[in-house]
């Protein structure tokens, strides 16, 4: 089946839908997005255990209309700062952090992270937009950490086809 990608430079703006998005985040669903966020949050718990990725500020860019990559991280990080380019994202993150009605219910991905802080896994990085996170790189104090989904080359949002770096 051919699925639409939208083009253009407001593309994220203009078409990610947060909600359909967050689809990918209700656990108990479907046994393939349980496994992929199980990985997800496993490579979080991991990154972030005691003795792993710590410090002061961890500016998460890019963050979506998501919180659960920060679950791990809030005991390792004084602060963190989550960013995105649009204004959806930006108010569904408002909404999580007033707790608002209609919120996305994050509670079954708490428990699982929860369940994992007992047990605890290890991570990889990549290659060019690769040169937009090379210049982000140069935005780290010495020693800071860049982390993300650096091998993903695109997902779906409904029938919507997003790229990441190619
Ligand atoms: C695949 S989503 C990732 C959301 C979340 N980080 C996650 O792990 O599920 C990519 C996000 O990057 C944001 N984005 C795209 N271009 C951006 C840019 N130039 N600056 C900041 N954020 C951007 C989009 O708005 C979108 O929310």
């Amino acid at each position: 089946m051919a699925h639409q990608e939208p083009k253009g430079p407001d593309v994220y703006q203009e078409n990610f839908e947060p909600t359909s998005y967050l689809d990918y985040y209700k656990m108990n669903q479907d046994p393939i997005g349980d496994e992929v966020l199980h990985f997800l949050l496993k490579h979080y718990n991991a990154t972030f255990k005691p003795g792993g990725l710590e410090g002061k500020l961890l500016i998460n860019i890019g963050s979506g209309p998501t919180i659960y990559q920060f679950l791990s991280a809030c005991e390792s990080f004084q602060e963190i700062i989550a960013t995105d380019y649009t204004d959806k994202n930006l108010q569904e993150l408002e909404k999580w952090l007033k707790k608002m009605p209609g919120v996305f219910d994050w509670s079954p991905v708490v428990k699982y992270v929860c369940e994992l802080e007992g047990n605890r896994l290890p991570a990889p990085p990549p290659q060019a937009c690769r040169h937009a996170l090379r210049h982000l790189r140069t935005l780290l104090r010495p020693g800071g950490h860049l982390s993300g989904s650096f091998k993903t080359t695109f997902f779906m949002v409904g029938d919507k086809r997003f790229r990441l770096c190619p």
